[in-house]
């Protein structure tokens, strides 16, 4: 990833959540989590729509790892003996409302930005809950997590290569997004009861949230310069600029649908997809093999085995 583990970590001063005391609090933010594991769903969508092989194979394995991680959440619940339930308005609309618009959107937003996100509320979890065995599956699951950052990272840098209308609309789109999660610092001043040890820093992890996803975008190369020097003025015109690319973006593709209607009924004209260029695909042409390193990682299989055995196990447990 570009940004370290190190940088991501926050200072909870040694401040815990009890799983009987808070336990109203960890259930709350594993619902949550369970709801954005199960948008795995869309990354069929994508699978669908991806641009190489490459991108196709790490986005069929993210699937399995998603839905593993359903089964993680599952007995998570099941350790805290809480019934699965359903997510809050805004969580289900930032995991599903905001999907993006096209592959570039998907990488930089959902990918690098949304799980970037995501993964620093993991590792909170992982700094806070004094349960040894939740703590373990969630330390599995963020090895995995990590891998999704990081291909949204690089994935994103290749979209934006010598595309600055693009990297200037994902740019304006981002700032949409964190400005969305940076209103939660007040909401939650307003709500969690200020006398709890690691409660109270929470205001705290959503700003020193923000600021790493300021810090990554950077490194991505979405902006040169840091964020928060960028004045609201700039910050709204690339909001403007982003939204009208989008609007136009959408027109044009509706009116070539339309237009383009009777030659796609025929099967010309549509998407270009894996099936019409995999005998060009930069995997395909090294050779006409995959090659060694693309093949199954073989720690793979014990990536979600612990203490407890493996996913396949929890997730067992988790429906047993
Ligand atoms: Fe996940
Ligand atoms: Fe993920």
């Amino acid at each position: 990833m570009l940004v370290t583990r190190e940088e991501m970590a926050f200072d909870f001063q040694g401040a815990r959540l009890d799983p009987v005391k808070d336990k109203d609090v960890i259930v709350w933010a594993v619902q949550q989590f369970l709801y954005g594991e199960i948008t795995g769903v869309q990354i069929g969508h994508w699978l669908y729509n991806a641009p190489d092989l490459e991108s196709a194979r790490f986005l069929a394995r993210q699937a399995v790892e998603e839905f593993q991680h359903v089964g993680n959440f599952l007995r998570i619940l099941e350790i805290l003996g809480a019934p699965p339930d359903k997510a809050t308005w805004s969580v289900r609309f930032l995991a599903t409302g905001l999907m993006g618009g096209d592959w570039s959107e998907h990488v930089a937003l959902e990918m690098a930005l949304g799980e970037g996100l995501v993964l620093q509320a993991f590792y909170a979890m992982i700094d806070t809950v004094d349960e040894p065995e939740i703590v373990a599956i969630l330390k599995r699951g963020v090895r995995q997590e990590e891998r999704h950052v990081d291909f949204g990272e690089q994935q994103t840098r290749k979209a934006i290569a010598g595309r600055p209308a693009l990297r200037r609309r994902l740019l304006g789109l981002a700032l949409v997004s964190l400005w969305g999660v940076s209103r939660l610092e007040a909401f939650m001043k307003k709500r969690l009861p200020m006398d709890h040890p690691a409660l109270k820093r929470l205001p705290d992890l959503v700003r020193h949230a923000v600021r790493i996803a300021e810090l990554r975008l950077m490194r991505i190369g979405l902006t040169e310069v840091p964020i928060s020097s960028l004045s609201a003025g700039r910050k709204l015109a690339l909001i403007v600029e982003a939204y009208a690319g989008k609007l136009a973006l959408g027109l044009l593709s509706w009116v070539l649908a339309v237009l383009l209607l009777p030659l796609r009924l025929v099967g010309l004209a549509g998407p270009k997809r894996l099936t019409d260029t995999y005998l060009s695909d930069p995997l395909i042409v090294r050779g006409g093999r995959l090659g060694p390193g693309a093949e199954d990682d073989p720690g793979d299989a014990g990536e979600q085995a612990g203490p407890g055995g493996t996913s396949a196990e929890h997730g067992a447990a988790a429906r047993a």
